[in-house]
């Protein structure tokens, strides 16, 4: 079976969801908690944005080790640089140099000629790969871009040392068949493409992010971006979750594996909405909390007889655990610590111990300790220490 790689981009393009702003130890807690869902790659920010996000892309390339570490740049040398000095601390620092290809965008926004924008991209890409090992280059709004423009600058860029190209659908346009049809014309037309891998970046302003991913993918993409939850700008970008899951569930008509982890799902799930404060809806695909809900009599019923019935992705897989245990005034230590465990904390036992007095001084106060005040208590102990 074919392998596709995950680049998730939660800290990046999700944290561009409009209202979203995390600080740097909930973007470290969330970075590891990716790490442990075994995401390829991981989009730490965007260095250049301002001093915190910088600190924080360098928190995270120093802390994270089994995936590799990424950070965005405008096409810039000032860019680079500093993307470089947050990120090659990373065990896999690499670099993701995005420049707009659209006619709107190379008139309107960066008001440069078709060639001056393959000058700029070329020449970024090569003073890029002085440092990085790996650089991706993004065609920006490359939905929207002529197919001969567009196959001239990827060739450039190759031959200038990118190691992967991501056609994004930035504005979500696209549906199922053209993006499909766009990774199948560049592996038809650019010469040098299969030396640099495939990616594809979806959004969701017509609900088609997901749909347009796995296309991708079935016409070539070896690498898929996203976010967990499907936060992002505007509708947001594609739902890793959803895409992982469908690969898993319908792996007869999409033969692809990913390195995923998929139980560790839910729980990245949780700590994504609850540092974001964007809400999971219920009906929401894989991680809501009706996902595995039965209603109807005659659902009930079959599920009782044989869950198969009517759900085809059993709880288990994706991390959801019915939890009987509800914490209060009479939880012992060991109660709190595997429930800290369960949100995707690593704690010393230092931490856990400090961390139980502050749970048992709540228990004066409430009678049931929720995982939103567990979450209160952790971040508490992670800026303490
Ligand atoms: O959607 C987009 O085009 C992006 C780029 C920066 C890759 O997020
Ligand atoms: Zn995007």
């Amino acid at each position: 079976m074919a392998h596709v790689n995950i680049f998730d981009t939660t800290l990046r393009d999700g944290e561009q969801s409009p209202g979203v702003n995390l600080n740097g130890l909930e973007k470290l807690e969330i970075a590891k908690q990716l790490e442990r869902l075994g995401v390829d790659i991981m989009e730490a920010g965007f260095p250049a944005s301002s001093k915190n996000e910088f600190d924080s892309v360098k928190t995270i390339a120093q802390t994270i080790r089994t995936s590799s570490v990424t950070g965005l740049a405008r096409a810039k040398k000032s860019d680079i640089d500093t993307a470089w000095e947050a990120l090659n601390y990373a065990a896999e620092p690499r670099l993701h140099i995005f420049l707009a290809t659209s006619p709107i965008h190379m008139t309107h926004k960066l008001k440069k000629t078709p060639e001056e924008v393959i000058e700029t991209a070329v020449e970024m890409v090569s003073y890029a790969r002085e440092r990085f090992p790996q650089v991706e280059w993004s065609a920006e709004d490359a939905c929207r871009s002529d197919l001969d423009f567009l196959a001239t600058i990827i060739e450039r860029v190759i031959d200038a040392g990118a190691t992967v190209i991501n056609l994004p659908d930035t504005v979500g346009y696209t549906t199922p068949e053209e993006y499909g049809f766009l990774f199948r014309y560049m592996r038809e037309n650019v010469p040098n493409i299969d030396r640099v891998s495939l990616s594809a970046h979806c959004h969701d302003d017509l609900g088609m992010a997901v749909a347009n991913s796995l296309a991708a993918i079935e016409n070539g993409a070896t690498q898929v971006e996203g976010t967990i939850n499907g936060i992002g700008e505007r509708a947001g970008n594609a739902s890793l979750e959803e895409i992982a899951v469908a690969l898993k569930i319908r792996g007869d008509k999409l033969p692809y594996t990913t390195n995923l982890v998929l139980h560790e799902l839910k729980r990245t799930s949780d700590m994504v909405s609850k540092f974001t404060g964007m809400k999971v809806p219920g009906n929401k695909a894989v991680v809501g909390a009706n996902a595995f809900a039965h209603e109807s009599g005659i659902h009930q019923d079959g599920v009782l007889k044989n869950a198969s019935t009517y759900e085809i992705i059993t709880p288990e897989l994706v991390g959801v655990k019915a939890n009987n245990l509800v914490l209060g005034k009479h939880s012992g230590r060991h109660a709190f610590k595997d429930r800290t465990i369960a949100l995707g904390y690593d704690l010393t036992e230092a931490q856990i111990s400090e961390g139980f007095k502050q749970f048992k001084l709540l228990t004066d106060k409430k009678k049931e300790v929720t995982d939103d005040d567990l979450f209160t208590i952790l971040v508490d102990l992670q800026t303490k220490n």
